[in-house]
């Protein structure tokens, strides 16, 4: 079954045909909230939000264990991960859709692995390539199939929030090869690849990052928001196309 995790401006996903909602507990914590099941283009799938369903979790405090822990509970074995980044690289500008390829982790003190060490084991997982290639794949053929521009490939800064980043900081993310800033893409995509589940992202860029075109003196909040409104319909279209042709895993 595909999950969705959904980020800011998509706590919940309009075209869900939702079915039930179940509240998991994990032995990691609580997740973030109920999960909810439903059909999407006649496709069973699960969805949470990220930031609880009223956006009341900041990114440092989500339990990211948890909801990786439910997903997989549940029987989960995709993730969606949709979230709001800001963009660095000059050609992604807000309102652009991007499936990244890559991760820096600028995170710091999160929870940030299920192999601590407990069962008296030490255990290293391959994170080379931190994105599944084939669900990519299939998010970019979806994105074609609904006619929606989305660009291919960016390398994901992943910031410990909730601040934003100072202008200095961009350009050391920039010059470290960073393309998209988001305070969210980590620990979640490496818990996944723990969990052995497959996971890719979707990011839409809601702003110049620091220091960067409008964002050359500071960040306008409200801009975010009302950007953020209008693109996730897109995501919501290129969701949708995952799922129909029987594409949705
Ligand atoms: N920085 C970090 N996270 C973000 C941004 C940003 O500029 N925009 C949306 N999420």
């Amino acid at each position: 079954m595909l999950a969705i995790i959904g980020g800011s401006g998509l706590t919940q996903l309009a075209n869900l045909d939702v079915t039930r909602r179940e509240v998991v507990r994990t032995p990691y914590g609580e997740p973030s909230g109920p999960l909810t099941f439903g059909r999407l283009a006649g496709r069973d799938l699960v969805f949470i939000a990220r930031h609880g369903y009223g956006h009341t979790i900041p990114p440092h405090r989500v339990n990211y264990r948890a909801n990786i822990a439910a997903l997989r509970s549940v029987g989960a074995s995709r993730v969606v991960s949709v979230a709001s980044v800001g963009g660095i690289r000059p050609d992604l500008l807000p309102g652009v859709l991007v499936v990244p390829h890559q991760i820096i982790d600028y995170t710091v003190g999160r929870q940030s692995t299920f192999f601590d060490g407990h069962d008296g084991q030490v255990k290293h997982i391959d994170f080379t390539e931190p994105y599944d290639m084939a669900l990519r794949a299939a998010l970019l053929a979806a994105a074609a199939r609904a006619g929606q521009p989305v660009v291919d490939g960016a390398v994901y800064a992943a910031t410990q929030g909730p601040r934003l980043e100072t202008a200095a900081e961009i350009n050391r993310m920039e010059r470290d090869g960073a393309d998209v800033v988001g305070m969210t893409g980590m620990p979640e995509a490496v818990l996944a690849r723990e969990a052995g589940l497959a996971y890719a992202a979707i990011n839409v860029v809601a702003n110049h990052a620091a220091g960067r075109g409008e964002s050359l003196h500071s960040i306008q909040m409200s801009a975010i928001e009302a950007m953020l409104q209008e693109a996730m319909t897109q995501v919501r279209h290129v969701l949708e196309a995952l799922c129909t042709n029987g594409e949705c895993p």
